[in-house]
C-alpha cells in the first residue's frame, strides 16, 4: 500500500525569522505564493510574536493579507500568547501553533518565562481558539539538546508533549532546535514517547546543523511518524538558539521520501523554482 507523508513547510516562518536584514513583505508574499503552487498542503507563513523579539516577523498581518490563497492549502501562524492568537484570527490564519520547550534554559531565552508559566499563557489561548474553532498545533523545542542546559531527558519531552496534547493541540511537532540529535537519540526518544502517545499525534522538526536531519527522519518514519516540517532551500534557524542552522530542506525530504516509496503530492520543479526564489531573496537581504 502506498503511504502518504505530509510536509509542513516552514520556510516563510522558521526560515525567514532568522534573517538579519529585513526581507520585504512583497518578497515574503511572493515566496508564499510560489510555495502555494507546489502541492504543499501546509505552510507556516508568519509569527504573531513581539516585534521587539523578532523584528523580521513584524509584518505578520500584511503577509497574510497579501497572499493569494490556494484552495486546499492551510496557512498557519505561530502565536506565543492570547495577543498573538487575536492577531492571527484577525488576519485570517487557518491554524495557529504554540511553542513550548522541554528545557528551562531555552524557554527563558525564547519566550521569557519558565515552562510552567508558558502553560499558564497557553491555557487562555487554547480556550479562545476552541471558541473560534481554530486548530492549534504544538511544538516542543530542544527534544534532545538545549543550547543553554545541555542534554535533555526523554521524560521531559514526554511531559511537555502530553501537556500540549492535554490542552487540545491536534498534533505536536518535536523540534531538534539546534540540530544536535543523532539517529540513536531520536530512536530512544521516540521509543519512550510512543509507549504513551500514538505516532499519528507527532511530527518531526529537524534542524540540519550537523547534516543529520535526513537520517533522523528515517528513524522517525520507522517509528510511524508521517508528518515532517521542512524549509524550502533549507532556510533558517532560531534567533534564540545560537548556531542553529535551518530546517532540513524541503526538496531533500521530498527526494528521500519518494526514494523510499512514499507519496508527497509535491511538484518537484515547482518546489525547485520556489527554492531558487528563496535563495534570491535571502541573498538580496544578506
Ligand atoms: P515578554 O517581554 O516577556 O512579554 O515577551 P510582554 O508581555 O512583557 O511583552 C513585551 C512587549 O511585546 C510588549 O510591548 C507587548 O505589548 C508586546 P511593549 O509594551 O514593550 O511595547 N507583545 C506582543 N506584540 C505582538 N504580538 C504579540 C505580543 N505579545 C507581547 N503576540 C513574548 C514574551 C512571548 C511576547 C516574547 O518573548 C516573544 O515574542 N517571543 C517569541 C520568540 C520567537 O518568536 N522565537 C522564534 C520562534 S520559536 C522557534 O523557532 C522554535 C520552533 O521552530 C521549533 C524548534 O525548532 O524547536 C517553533
Ligand atoms: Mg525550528
Amino acid at each position: 500500500m502506498v503511504e502518504t507523508v505530509t510536509l509542513f513547510e516552514m520556510g516563510p516562518r522558521d526560515g525567514l525569522q532568522n534573517e538579519k536584514l529585513p526581507i520585504s513583505t512583497e518578497d515574503k508574499i511572493a515566496l508564499i505564493d510560489r510555495l502555494s503552487r507546489t502541492g504543499l498542503r501546509k505552510i507556516e507563513v508568519t509569527s504573531f510574536v513581539s516585534p521587539k523579539w523578532v523584528p523580521q516577523m513584524a509584518d505578520a498581518g500584511a503577509v497574510l493579507a497579501g497572499i493569494t490563497r490556494a484552495p486546499g492549502v492551510c496557512y498557519a501562524a505561530l502565536t506565543p500568547n492570547l495577543r498573538g492568537l487575536e492577531g492571527a484570527l484577525a488576519a485570517g490564519a487557518d491554524e495557529v501553533a504554540i511553542f513550548a520547550s522541554a528545557s528551562e534554559g531555552f524557554s527563558q531565552k525564547n519566550i521569557n518565562c519558565s515552562i510552567a508559566e508558558s502553560f499558564e499563557r497557553f491555557a487562555p489561548l487554547l480556550a479562545a481558539a476552541r471558541e473560534a474553532q481554530m486548530p492549534v498545533r504544538g511544538y516542543v523545542s530542544c527534544i534532545t539538546h538545549c543550547p543553554y542546559d545541555g542534554a535533555v531527558p526523554p521524560q521531559a519531552v514526554l511531559e511537555v508533549t502530553q501537556a500540549l496534547l492535554g490542552l487540545g493541540c491536534y498534533e505536536v511537532s518535536l523540534g531538534d532546535t539546534i540540530g544536535g540529535a543523532e539517529p540513536g537519540d531520536i530512536e530512544a526518544l521516540l521509543t519512550h514517547l510512543c509507549s504513551e502517545i500514538a505516532p499519528q499525534m507527532l511530527a518531526g522538526h529537524f534542524h540540519d546543523t550537523k547534516g543529520r536531519a535526513l537520517a533522523n527522519i528515517e528513524v522517525a518514519l520507522a517509528q510511524g511518524l508521517r508528518v515532517f516540517d521542512a524549509s524550502v532551500a533549507g532556510l533558517g534557524g532560531c534567533p534564540y538558539a545560537p548556531g542553529a542552522r535551518g530546517n532540513v530542506a524541503t526538496e531533500a525530504v521530498v527526494d528521500l521520501l519518494e526514494t523510499r516509496g512514499f507519496v508527497t503530492g509535491i511538484d518537484r520543479p515547482a518546489l525547485l523554482e520556489a527554492a531558487d526564489f528563496a535563495r534570491q531573496i535571502t541573498r538580496k537581504a544578506a
